[in-house]
């Protein structure tokens, strides 16, 4: 045998099978200095693309408090409180980064950012930040981040004509500040409290667009694009609408995702969506919503209230979504040159966008893997997180975007964003192909192989630079895990079937 003593490694073949919609745009210059915060008619807001309906002031009397809502609706406002709707203006790590983007840009970018975290604070002129103290002034309505009255006041959405794809985007819809007219999903839907109007609009994607895609305000960059990924999805294609999965059980979620289909198909005696959307509702609706809007974020809603069950809850349906957006296949093969190939494809299964999706500069998946031989030496390993909870980008395979500014240095924040220079993201119903090398260097007939897919809201640099000494440790969430062991026998290595013992624990353990 070749005497190889170092490990090998490297990355064969890494191909995402569809091509990322996006070429890079063009950098334009003054990025920053060029942002327009001059209100106009269409953009009383400016940046934001917020606007209020015939374009009626808006006051603090416009909008109500969840708990008012709460006595009629207690289902929506179970799921609403602690969701990441219910924290978008009070997240820490929003606020740091918020007050940074402020600091940079002399304050301009304030109605931009506040339009889809605060949008009541927008509209109101009820949220301010303060130079020379570095602090936020805002009322409590405000603070309360995307309320029920936000998301049922929207009367409508402008599509965006300046940009690729001509879809919404930068806080684009219409909101009416006028009358307390209630818009939602129902037909002839009668409350005692409030008028009431059916909107179909919220019954698409293109309600989520207008705050689920983020577009740069003065180069075009799309920095979050959530929305634009599942335009172009087979979810799309088959009417499957991000409503769909995430305001269902992460149980729901599964089977649409799997079977295509929306989610009526699935009702029956043990999967029941349907119920009062009331309390003193007097129909039985199809489906009742759940409010929690689970995504990936595991951390914000937990270190906001560790004690709390609830919040936990939020923390724990992100774990179980996550859990089931990916699978993994692992091929292991012994080639002519003696050197072994362990082969690793991921597939996103689950999501209806990208894996991961938005700020993907910050969000990031990769493959962790140790092959150790019988003796227990480390035969090779990739993907370890070392003393400081970083990750080695350069030797490890990593699913998210690379960002740079306007002279080519990596970012992560928003306004300063100019192009994306690389993008390992992971189409809906797509799949990454990866190959690892390794040497048998002991020459051992048995060779365990363990491989992980985790996923992280951010890395613990960015963490610690936002929120300092103060900074929780960013948990890793272990998408999918499978671990075999392979035995030589004559001239090839086959898989070692897994004690009963084995197999119940592995079951135990998910
Ligand atoms: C992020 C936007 C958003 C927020 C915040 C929100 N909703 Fe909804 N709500 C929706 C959407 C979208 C639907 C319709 C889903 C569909 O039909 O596909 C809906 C449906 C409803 C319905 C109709 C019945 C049902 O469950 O389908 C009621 C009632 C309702 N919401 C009340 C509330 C209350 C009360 C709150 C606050 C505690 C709230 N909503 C917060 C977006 C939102
Ligand atoms: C078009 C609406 C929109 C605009 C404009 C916007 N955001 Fe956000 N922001 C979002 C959404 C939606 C998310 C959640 C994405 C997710 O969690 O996957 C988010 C998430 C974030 C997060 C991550 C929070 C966490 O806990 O991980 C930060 C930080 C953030 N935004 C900062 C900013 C800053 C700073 C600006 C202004 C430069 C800004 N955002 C502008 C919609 C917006
Ligand atoms: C006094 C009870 C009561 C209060 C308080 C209340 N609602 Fe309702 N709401 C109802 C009833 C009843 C319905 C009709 C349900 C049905 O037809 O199935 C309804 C329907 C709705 C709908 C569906 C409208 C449609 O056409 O799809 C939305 C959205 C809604 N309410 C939001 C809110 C919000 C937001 C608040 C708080 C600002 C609120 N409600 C406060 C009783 C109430
Ligand atoms: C008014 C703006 C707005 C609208 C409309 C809106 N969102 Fe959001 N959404 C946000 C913001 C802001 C955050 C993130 C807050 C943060 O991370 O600090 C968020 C967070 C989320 C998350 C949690 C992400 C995570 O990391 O776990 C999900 C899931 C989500 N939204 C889905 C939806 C869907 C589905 C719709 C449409 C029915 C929708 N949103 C409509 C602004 C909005
Ligand atoms: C087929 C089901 C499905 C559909 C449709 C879907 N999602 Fe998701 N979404 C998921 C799953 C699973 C995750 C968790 C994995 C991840 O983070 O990407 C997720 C995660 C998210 C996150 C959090 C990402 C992060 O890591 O912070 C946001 C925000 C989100 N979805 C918004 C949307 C929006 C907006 C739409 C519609 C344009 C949508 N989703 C459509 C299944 C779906």
């Amino acid at each position: 045998m070749k005497k190889i003593t170092s490990i090998l490694f490297f990355i064969v073949f890494s191909t995402t099978t569809l091509s990322s919609l996006y070429a890079a745009s063009v950098g334009v210059n003054q990025d920053v200095a060029g942002l327009d915060t001059t209100p106009t008619i269409d953009r009383p807001f400016a940046p934001s693309l917020l606007r209020t309906k015939n374009h009626h002031k808006a006051t603090l009397d416009s909008f109500e408090n969840p708990e008012v809502c709460a006595g009629c609706h207690p289902k929506q406002y179970e799921g609403w409180r602690g969701s990441m709707h219910s924290n978008a203006w009070n997240d820490p790590i929003f606020l740091a980064e918020f007050k940074k983007g402020l600091k940079a840009t002399d304050g301009k970018i304030f109605k931009y950012c506040a339009g889809c975290h605060s949008p009541i604070g927008v509209l109101t002129g009820t949220a301010s930040w303060d130079k020379e103290t570095n602090t936020f002034d805002i009322s409590e309505k405000a603070a309360r981040g995307v309320t029920c009255d936000v998301c049922h006041s929207i009367a409508g959405a402008v599509p965006l004509e300046d940009t690729l794809t001509s879809e919404h985007g930068n806080g684009s819809h219409i909101i009416d500040t006028e009358t307390h007219i209630k818009y939602g999903p129902l037909k002839n839907s009668v409350s005692p409290y409030h008028e009431t109007q059916y909107s179909e609009l919220h019954t698409k994607a293109n309600l989520c667009a207008s705050c689920h895609n983020i577009i740069h305000p003065v180069n075009g960059t799309p920095v979050e694009r959530t929305y634009d990924e599942w335009r172009v999805s087979p979810y799309a294609q088959n009417e499957i609408v991000c409503q769909d999965c995430h305001m269902n059980s992460v149980e729901v979620a599964i089977q649409i995702a799997k079977t295509l289909k929306r989610p009526e198909t699935f009702a029956n005696k043990h999967v029941r969506l349907s119920g009062k959307a009331s309390t003193l509702g007097t129909q039985d609706r199809a489906i009742v919503h759940s409010h929690e809007f689970v995504g990936g974020n595991a951390i914000i809603s937990s270190i906001m209230a560790p004690k709390s069950l609830r919040k936990r809850k939020h923390a724990d349906i992100a774990k179980k979504r996550l859990q089931n957006a990916a699978e993994l296949t692992v091929h292991f093969e012994q080639r002519g040159d003696e050197l072994f190939k362990l082969g690793v494809d991921v597939y996103n299964v689950g999501a209806g966008h990208n894996l991961p999706t938005s700020l993907t500069q910050v969000r990031h998946i990769w493959i962790e893997a140790t092959v150790t031989d019988n003796q227990g030496n480390i035969l090779f390993e990739t993907g370890k997180l070392d003393n400081h909870h970083d990750l080695d980008e350069d030797k490890t395979v990593v699913f998210k975007s690379w960002t740079v500014d306007e002279k080519g240095e990596e970012t992560h924040d928003p306004w300063a964003i100019n192009h994306i220079v690389r993008d390992t993201t992971i189409p809906p119903k797509g799949h990454s192909k990866h190959e690892f090398i390794f040497a048998n260097k002991n020459n051992v007939k048995q060779i365990s192989v363990d491989v992980k897919l985790n996923y992280r809201s951010a890395t613990q640099h960015f963490t610690d630079s936002l929120l300092g000494p103060d900074a929780p440790t960013i948990p890793t969430i272990t998408m999918e895990h499978t671990s075999n062991t392979y035995v030589q026998k004559g001239n090839g290595w086959s898989k070692l079937m897994k004690s009963f013992s084995t197999l119940e624990e592995e079951i135990e353990n998910n």
